[in-house]
């Protein structure tokens, strides 16, 4: 079994990913939750977290971290996942009472790291202002991460601008100290996301018939998928989805490829754009491992499989 701690910003798709992720206590002991400014304002993501963590009856730890990225003014993603940030279902009020850790983000994951007497793995799937601040910080850490799993960026096409995917945008100098680290990293990008990993409506429609677990699942996708559609897709990506599953069964994805990847820190279009060096001659600087290819009717199988798997 993997110790994991999760920092994401739910956000729609971060909440199925974490909802798949505590599906498998048999893989994954999820040591910690943290949240970090990112789809909407921090102290809303926090509360999604809270409300979701209790509706799935989990006791892990949560913390909350940094509001705004590291250099830039935050950006969210409100017309994607509503205005609170996880539009479409009602959770009872009494599950924003779930205990909220007293440090800092940065700190809670420090000390969980410190206390492990075997390395960790990180999957992140929300602006990585957390993680590169505690990379940076307490740089003898390093040693205690297994493994970060990503969320973000794009060798292909972006989502907010035509090269920049959302979480690699909204913090690209935080992105750059996290490719850079050393540390393992493992990225889903929407080269995956959007283009492999996709559901399809029926399969989404499908979600509802899941148990009590598969309505909330559904109700709050019926959002989010709404809005996609709205914005001219066809299929539906759960991005983050992607990252959790390439830790819990990293077999369905068929294709990879280790890649120098720079990130764009100019204020334009290429601000967060995170692509490839594929000259033969950067291999000597590949940082990252790209996935590029996944078995989808499999991956979806087994995100299904979470969800029901509640039985509640
Ligand atoms: C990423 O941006 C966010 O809106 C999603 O939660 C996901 O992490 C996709 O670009
Ligand atoms: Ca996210």
């Amino acid at each position: 079994m993997k110790k994991v701690i999760m920092d994401c910003d739910p956000g729609i798709d971060d909440a199925i990913a974490i909802t798949v992720l505590l599906a498998h206590p048999e893989i994954a002991d999820v040591i910690g939750v943290t949240t970090v400014g990112g789809n909407v304002a921090l102290n809303y993501v926090t509360q999604n977290a809270k409300k979701l963590l209790t509706f799935l009856g989990s006791h892990t730890e949560l913390a909350s971290g940094q509001a705004e990225p590291l250099v830039k003014e935050i950006e969210t993603a409100g017309e994607i996942h509503g205005k609170t940030g996880m539009e479409g279902y009602d959770f009872p009020k009494e599950s924003l009472d779930y205990p909220l850790a007293s440090e800092n983000a940065v700190t809670f994951i420090y000390n969980k790291l410190a206390e492990s007497d075997e390395p960790v793995d990180i999957i992140a799937t929300a602006p990585l202002t957390n993680i590169a601040l505690l990379l940076k910080t307490f740089p003898e850490i390093h040693e205690k991460i297994d493994h970060i799993y990503v969320m973000g960026g794009s060798t292909l096409q972006g989502n907010i601008t035509l090269a920049s995917e959302f979480n690699a945008y909204v913090d690209p100098e935080a992105a750059k100290i996290v490719f850079d680290s050393g540390v393992p990293v493992t990225l889903s990008g929407l080269n995956l996301t959007e283009n492999k990993a996709y559901m399809t409506m029926d399969e989404i429609k499908s979600i509802k018939d899941l148990g009590e677990v598969g309505v909330m699942a559904s109700s709050i996708l019926d959002f989010y998928a709404g809005a996609e559609l709205e914005k001219g897709m066809t299929k539906i990506p759960i991005h983050d989805a992607c990252a959790v599953i390439s830790m819990l069964k990293p077999e369905l994805f068929t294709k990879s490829e280790n890649y120098s990847i720079d990130v764009g820190l100019t204020n334009d279009q290429f601000r967060g754009m995170t692509y490839p060096d594929r000259r033969v001659y950067a291999e000597e600087h590949n940082n990252v491992k790209v996935l590029e290819d996944v078995d989808r009717e499999a991956f979806v199988k087994y995100l299904l499989d979470s969800i029901k798997s509640y039985d509640k």
